[in-house]
This record gives C-alpha cells, sequence and structure tokens, in this order.
C-alpha cells in the first residue's frame, strides 16, 4: 500500500468513526426536556437584554415547545450530522422557525448550555432518588416495629457476641441510610448553582441578567466565576461519590441479609419474587437480588473512580474530556435508583424466622459470659476481674461438656464467693437485652426510641 493510499483510507473513514467517537446524542438525547427548559430561559433573557423582540423570543419559544413535543412523542428525527442534543434541538428548532434560530446561541457556548443542562437534569432525578430512599427507610422502620420482640445473636468478627433484638440489627442499616438520605439533600444547594450566562469561558458580552436566569430556572444561587462555572463536574464526581456510599450500605446489609437466608443461619426467607433458582439444582434457592445489590457496588464505584480519573489533570476550562462524565452519571442514577426500590422489595416481602433465632441463642448461652461478668460488677468486684472469672467459667463448662447456663450454683461459687443462686437469672436472653438500656441500646424502649427518632426524621422531610 503506497503512503498516499494509506491515508486516503484513514480520511475517508474518518467522517464515519470520528462522527461516532464524538457524538453524545445517543445517550444525551435523555436531557432533551432540560436542554429545551434551558433555552426557553435564555430565550426570555435574550429579550430582556433587548437581543431579541418580544415577537422573536414568543416565535423562539414556540418552536422549543414544538421541539419538546417532538420528542415526548418519539417522533425527533436524529440526522446524521446531529452530535449531541444541544446542536441536535438548535438544528431542529431553526428548521421549524427558520434563519431566526440562530440568534439563540447569542453570547451562549455548548460549554454554558451543557452545564446548566446536566445541573438541571439531576435536580430532577434527585427528588425521586430521596423519595425511592426514603420509602425503603420507611419499610424498614416499620417492619422493625413489628418485631422488634425476636431476639437474635448479635455478631462481631460474624462470631456470636451479645443477644440483640432483631429490630435492632434491622434499624443499625436504617440509620446509615437516613444519613444517606441527609447527605443527599444538602448536596441540593452545590447542584443548585447556575453556569447559564458564563459564555464559553470568559462570560457573557451581552449584558444578561443572570440572576433572572437562575431564578426563571429555579437554580439557588448563580456561579461566580464563569471560568470554574464552565468546567466543574464537581457536582457530577460529588453524586457519585455519595452513591457509592449509599451502595455501601445497601451492600453490607445486603451482606448480613445473605448470610442470615443460609440453611446455617435460617433467621429470613427471601420471598420467590426477590429469588431465583437454579438450572441445575432443583432445591435451590439463590438470593440474586441481594447478590446483585452488593456486586453493582462495584459498578457505582467504577463510575465514580472512572470520572475522577477523567477530571485529574485536565487543564483550564472545558475540554472535550468533560463529555465522559455523562454515561457515568446516568448508569449511577439508574442503578441506585433501581438498587433502592429492588431493596425496599426484598425487605417488604421477606419473611424473619423468630423460631431460628431463638434456636441459634438458645445453643450459645456462652454469649451471655459478658453479663456473668457484670453480674458480678454489680457485686463489687472490678471488671477486669470479673471478666476474667467470667472467662474461667466458659472454661469449666468446656471442660464439664455443658453449656454455661448448665453450670450449678456450687461450680460458681467454686469460682467466686460473689456468687449466689441469683446467678442463674443472668441465663434468661429476654433480661441480656433489657439490660442495655442507655440510648443506643437493645432495650425495647431504647429501640422503639430509634424507631421514633427516625419515623419523626421521615415525617419532617
Ligand atoms: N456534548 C458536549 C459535552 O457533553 C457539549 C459541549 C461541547 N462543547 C465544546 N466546546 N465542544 O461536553
Amino acid at each position: 500500500l503506497s503512503s498516499f493510499a494509506l491515508v486516503m483510507f484513514w480520511l475517508m473513514n474518518a467522517c464515519h468513526w470520528m462522527h461516532e467517537f464524538n457524538q453524545s446524542l445517543k445517550y444525551d438525547k435523555r436531557m432533551y426536556a432540560a436542554d429545551i427548559t434551558g433555552s426557553i430561559s435564555y430565550a426570555r433573557a435574550l429579550a430582556r437584554a433587548k437581543i431579541l423582540t418580544e415577537e422573536e423570543k414568543i416565535k423562539l419559544v414556540n418552536g422549543l415547545d414544538t421541539v419538546r413535543e417532538e420528542w415526548e412523542r418519539g417522533e425527533f428525527q436524529v440526522q446524521p450530522g446531529d452530535e449531541d442534543i444541544h446542536t441536535a434541538n438548535e438544528r431542529r428548532l431553526s428548521e421549524i422557525v427558520g434563519p431566526l434560530g440562530g440568534k439563540l446561541h447569542t453570547g451562549r457556548s455548548r460549554n454554558d448550555q451543557v452545564a446548566t443542562d446536566m445541573r438541571l437534569w439531576l435536580l430532577g432525578q434527585v427528588d425521586d432518588i430521596a423519595q425511592s430512599l426514603r420509602g425503603l427507610i420507611r419499610v424498614m422502620v416499620e417492619r422493625a416495629a413489628k418485631e422488634k420482640n425476636y431476639l437474635m445473636p448479635g455478631y462481631t468478627h460474624l462470631q456470636r457476641a451479645q443477644p440483640v433484638r432483631w429490630s435492632h440489627l434491622l434499624l443499625s442499616h436504617a440509620f446509615p441510610l437516613h444519613a444517606d438520605l441527609q447527605r443527599l439533600e444538602q448536596m441540593i444547594p452545590r447542584i443548585s448553582v447556575l453556569p447559564l450566562g458564563c459564555g464559553a469561558l470568559a462570560g457573557n458580552g451581552f449584558q444578561l441578567d443572570r440572576d433572572f436566569l437562575a431564578q426563571d430556572l429555579g437554580f439557588q444561587s448563580v456561579a461566580e466565576n464563569s471560568m470554574y462555572a464552565i468546567s466543574d463536574r464537581d457536582f457530577v464526581a460529588e453524586f457519585m461519590m455519595w452513591a457509592s456510599l449509599a451502595m455501601t450500605h445497601l451492600s453490607r446489609m445486603s451482606e448480613d441479609l445473605i448470610i442470615y437466608s443460609t440453611a446455617e443461619f435460617g433467621f429470613i426467607k427471601l420471598s420467590d419474587a426477590y429469588s431465583t433458582g437454579s438450572s441445575m439444582m432443583p432445591q435451590k434457592k439463590n438470593p440474586d437480588s441481594l447478590e446483585l445489590l452488593r456486586g453493582k457496588t462495584g459498578r457505582v464505584f467504577g463510575n465514580m473512580s472512572g470520572f475522577m480519573m477523567s477530571l485529574k489533570g485536565l487543564p483550564s476550562t472545558y475540554n472535550k474530556d468533560l463529555q465522559e462524565d455523562k454515561e457515568p452519571l446516568f448508569d449511577t442514577v439508574d442503578t441506585i435508583s433501581a438498587s433502592f426500590k429492588i431493596a425496599e422489595g426484598v425487605i417488604a416481602t421477606m419473611e424473619v424466622q423468630g423460631k431460628a433465632m431463638s434456636r441459634a441463642l438458645q445453643a450459645s448461652s456462652d454469649m451471655l459470659a459478658t453479663d456473668l461478668a457484670d453480674y458480678l460488677v454489680r457485686k463489687g468486684i472490678p471488671f477486669r476481674e470479673t471478666h476474667h472469672i467470667s472467662g474461667r467459667a466458659v472454661a469449666l463448662a468446656e471442660s464439664k461438656k455443658c453449656s454455661l447456663q448448665e453450670l450449678t450454683v456450687t461450680d460458681f461459687q467454686s469460682l467466686s464467693d460473689k456468687f449466689g443462686p441469683d446467678v442463674k437469672e443472668v441465663f434468661d436472653f429476654e433480661h441480656s437485652v433489657q439490660s442495655r438500656s442507655s440510648i443506643g441500646g437493645t432495650h425495647i424502649g431504647m429501640v422503639e426510641r430509634q424507631i421514633e427518632v427516625l419515623r419523626a426524621a421521615l415525617a419532617n422531610q
């Protein structure tokens, strides 16, 4: 092949390959409504600045409304040359209103336009996401309210540690999700900053009233630095960091529930609707819903860290790398919305096996070894010493091949003369959980307090 032929080959194909590589319309068309809303406000601002006559403004706004209707009805015809949602909408607008369409972009750049669209679009999603997160937390809280009498082993290191109420465990997953809800709401003022009217990078040269634009579009504030405004994707990164943390919370809860749903634990039964069978083993019921919640956490993290890689090292203001913000953000929004919904479904429909929980408790009275130590503390012995005596009691039971609670009062008294016949009262799981009655403990009143705290917080949001 001569070098001339080689160059011709690359040039002839470039048009198609480069267009495919460069275009974002395939995915950014989902922001069509935000793009049109932004353009309508921009036309109003241009008219206020006397760049457009009233009549021109009305024509443009009507034209933009028509473009929106075409998208809504699925009638918008994408043309081969359309690169992104901004050029596609403007091309179509000009077809409808004629050369006047070319006036809309006066003083505007796709740089301030796309940053505005992304923020508008995300603000629209945040409300829905908060709503589904609220729904999930509510289901968890109401489930906890109903099942607060179930006791189960609480684990550290996945080893039986101390008895707790099942509701206490469930709420231990609801609180971090509620903190996520607060974090999401606190993010809104940082998303709601208006870039429009910053032009390509240096600002707008047509005395556009940006306060009017912000008000008209419902933004809380106006970006103060045009160069920052058009290159800033911190809100995208922050949202994905938020989503990564929220997914981590879902993932840890899923992991608990996966373990509890095994035959070895048997504490919960997932409903069939949220499990699947095995293609080979007829007896299997797999917790696919929970495994996907856990697995998709990796995907959301990947979206976040991948985009951070794209941002790192960019020179000032707009670079096309920034177009890489969209797919990870859209995917993150879709994934987390679906995840909250599925998590809510799983929790609403699973069955809790109180009997299996209590069987697991009965099988391990040495979980009350701490309570035994606490008993001696109440008789005046320093905790470090009681901890030691209680350890010896566990060892004694082991050597006698019986459980801790099967030791006799005489056995106990051989370890310390502070033991009385009332030591037998220690071996009562209900007594144990009820002794944890400070705020935050697993005492019924303290669990009810948690339920009230979350109910009140949700009612105010
Ligand atoms: N599709 C582009 C993006 O998403 C729009 C901005 C293009 N700006 C530019 N100067 N080429 O980032």
